[in-house]
């Protein structure tokens, strides 16, 4: 197998890491991997000194005004349940896109397949991005709560997330966003953007390891507890205590992998702003225009690249894009993702449900030459 993998599956989870990460992973293990609790002894107490200076640093990532507020979580699908599954109520009414992650559709049709919630999901516009307006006009009298992707995971673009929160706020609707591709690499502000539920994975372009995520729970909202059980401290309460974060974080947590993810941020906290995002960006660039003009490819999404990240989603005339993910993984030593990308809706309006698409999605630490081979890799494969 020819030379070292190529991974451009970054948008799955991003590797490798900073070296950093591994490494405070291995020294919080051998030191102080105690269950975190607020009475233990001190390794206990260690423990839990990390977690709230991973809270305080994610708090100021996101410019939310709270860090005990800052639930972590295993990742964000576990933090849009916790938002989703806690907030509503019986009744409601929800407004959503056809752009969502399955962790966001799911919970979301489940409720209302169960008659619990009824449902807005809005078709996408102008190439892959969602209508202020079209949500303007589908608010209605028992509208509860907006909740959307800062950004597609397919097309890579950036929704009007404040628009929709000014919106959400006028209405008094609870607005919950979904930055699982966004967080890390564009500027997010709870306060500015007026979201009331932030939900966020660690492990993709916050560089941190996978079982790790979580949700900023905004003063407007107090989503019932998901899961219960214990805190490390309020023992004697028969249940949950209602003290933020402890109230949404029921058992031990992942305290190796929060590690991790605080060493991530000191990683992504010295490089220059703006900086991750413009170079996946350039090598996105770089691969579309090396396939332009062959209209063997089609190139998903809007061409414009200021309202999207840099991944590229594309089909290849004749060959289904299973076949292209395997011969590109087996014969160039490239790792992409082919399918449906856990978003099946958007691969509907975009016709290329139910095989889906090749998502190629460069990380921090890919190269222009990287990209070039898997440019070549594709030529030759048509
Ligand atoms: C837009 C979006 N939302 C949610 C998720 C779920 O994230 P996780 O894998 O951390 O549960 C993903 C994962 O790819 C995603 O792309």
């Amino acid at each position: 197998m020819p030379g070292p993998i190529i991974y451009l599956d970054n948008a799955a989870t991003s590797w490798p890491k900073p070296p950093n990460v591994g490494r405070e992973m291995a020294r919080f293990l051998a030191e102080d991997a105690a269950n975190p609790g607020r009475a233990g002894h001190r390794m206990a107490l260690a423990a839990e000194r990390m977690l709230d200076d991973l809270r305080g640093k994610l708090a100021r990532l996101f410019d939310a005004p709270d860090p005990a507020r800052m639930i972590l979580a295993l990742n964000c699908t576990d933090a849009l349940n916790m938002a989703i599954k806690g907030i509503l109520e019986e009744g409601d009414h929800v407004i959503t896109s056809t752009l969502e992650h399955n962790s966001v559709s799911r919970p979301l049709q489940a409720l209302a397949e169960a008659k619990f919630i009824t449902l807005t999901q809005l078709p996408m516009c102008e190439g892959g991005f969602i209508d202020p307006d079209a949500v303007k006009q589908a608010i209605r009298p028992e509208t509860r709560l907006i909740a959307v992707t800062h950004c597609s995971n397919v097309l890579g673009t950036l929704q009007p997330a404040e628009e929709i929160g000014r919106l959400a706020r006028e209405h008094d609707l609870l607005f919950l966003l979904d930055v699982a591709q966004s967080a890390g690499l564009v500027p997010l502000s709870v306060r500015r953007m007026n979201i009331d539920l932030l939900a966020f994975a660690g492990h993709k372009m916050l560089l941190g390891p996978t079982g790790t995520g979580g949700l900023y729970v905004g003063e407007r909202a107090d989503p019932a507890p998901w899961r219960e059980g214990g805190t490390g401290g309020d023992s004697a309460s028969p249940t949950q205590p209602h003290v933020y974060p402890y109230w949404l974080e029921g058992g031990t947590p992942n305290t190796v992998g929060l590690a991790g993810l605080n060493a991530a941020l000191d990683y992504l906290a010295v490089q220059e702003p703006g900086a991750m995002l413009e170079h996946e960006r350039r090598l996105a660039r770089r691969l579309s225009e090396a396939l332009a003009g062959d209209t063997r490819f089609r190139l998903l999404g809007p061409a414009e690249p200021s309202r999207r990240t840099g991944l590229v989603a594309l089909t290849v005339e004749g060959l289904a894009p299973e076949e292209v993910g395997a011969v590109l993984d087996e014969v160039f030593n490239v790792a992409v993702r082919p399918g449906l990308h856990c978003a099946p809706s958007i691969h509907r309006e975009l016709g290329t449900f139910p095989d889906g698409a090749v998502r190629i999605a460069p990380g921090p630490f890919n190269t222009e030459e990287e990209i070039d081979v898997v440019a070549n890799a594709l030529r030759q494969m048509v």
